[in-house]
């Protein structure tokens, strides 16, 4: 490992490259990233940095919007098969189609999706500003939101704006964060803050006391004065919240809430992508310019406060 992590150091600074990681990612990449972080954050970084190559260790989606938002710079992804199922569960002719049942669609696409989808959409969101977002939309439109329908859902009652949303959800959240879990952590625990991601389902985010991007909930736990936190999203992000507050204790939900996708990242397969300047993203041009309008539209909407 340690030799690994040398070959690494030495290679980053040879290719001018830099390592951006997802919070979910394994404790071995969050050690060796030059910057950990939620969605929206990760993106922003990715448009600022003034590297020639980006490791993005996260889902393709994500990488994709790396390169989406900086085209001259090369964007390699450890496992070219670390895909996102909720982001799999609508394609550009699906979206294209539930457009067409609207008079004055205007499509808010999660982050969680393919550049053909972007390119289709009018503006994205992330778990962290997608509430700013709808917001930001004049009212007279038939707002359209995919995937997430649990997001989705959780927008609409804080927006209180109507929205017609699609019925995909992530996996990781909808199935294994169940309200018995938290009723049973909250019982272990009853001083504890319940804290969530809104990828739960409503039944879930009806009994937490915040619901929250990983980037927010990471800042959260950092300003609160409580001292134990039960934890709903993805395992990963345990290993950043003890290493950032070592005094605090974090529950989580359920030991079930992996997303496997996110655990093919290997610091080894890192190490052969910068060896071999392989699996580069590639969005044809075309499609990158139609997505790279919401996307950007995105980043100019600040996060939840
Ligand atoms: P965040 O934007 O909160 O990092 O969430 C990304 C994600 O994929 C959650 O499952
Ligand atoms: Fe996709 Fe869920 Fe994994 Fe996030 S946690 S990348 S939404 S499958």
């Amino acid at each position: 490992m340690e030799e690994t992590i040398k070959n690494l150091n030495k290679l980053k600074k040879e290719r001018n490259a830099v390592i951006l990681a997802h919070i979910y990612q394994l404790p071995e990449i969050h050690d060796v990233a030059d910057f950990v972080g939620d969605s929206l954050d990760l993106s922003r970084k990715a448009a600022q940095t003034n590297a020639d190559v980006i490791v993005f260790c996260g889902v393709h989606f994500m990488a994709e919007t790396a390169s989406i938002l900086s085209p001259k710079k090369k964007v390699l992804i450890p496992d070219v098969n670390a895909g996102c199922p909720m982001a799999d569960m609508i394609t550009a002719e699906k979206l294209k189609e539930f457009k067409s049942q609207y008079k004055n669609p205007v499509v808010i696409a999660y982050v969680n999706t393919s550049a053909m989808v972007k390119a289709e959409s009018d503006i994205c969101c992330t778990s962290s500003n997608a509430v700013n977002v709808v917001k930001s939309i004049a009212n007279n439109s038939d707002i359209i939101f995919v995937p997430d329908r649990n997001l989705g859902e959780y927008v609409q009652k804080t927006s209180n704006i109507k929205m017609n949303i699609w019925n995909g959800f992530c996996p990781t959240h909808n199935n294994f964060i169940i309200p018995e879990y938290i009723l049973k952590a909250k019982k272990e625990h009853p001083s504890a803050e319940i804290l969530v991601h809104p990828e739960c389902r409503s039944e879930v985010i009806s009994l937490a006391d915040y619901v929250m991007s990983t980037g927010i909930m990471c800042r959260h736990v950092a300003k609160s004065a409580a001292k134990e936190f039960i934890i709903g999203t993805e395992m990963g992000i345990l290993y950043k919240l003890k290493k950032d507050n070592p005094s605090k204790k974090f529950y989580p939900i359920s030991h079930l809430t992996i997303c496997p996708n996110m655990k093919k990242i290997t610091l080894a397969k890192v190490l052969d992508v910068l060896i071999n300047m392989k699996n580069v993203i590639s969005v044809p041009e075309n499609i990158r310019q139609k997505a790279y309008i919401p996307i950007s539209k995105m980043l100019k909407i600040a996060p939840q406060s």
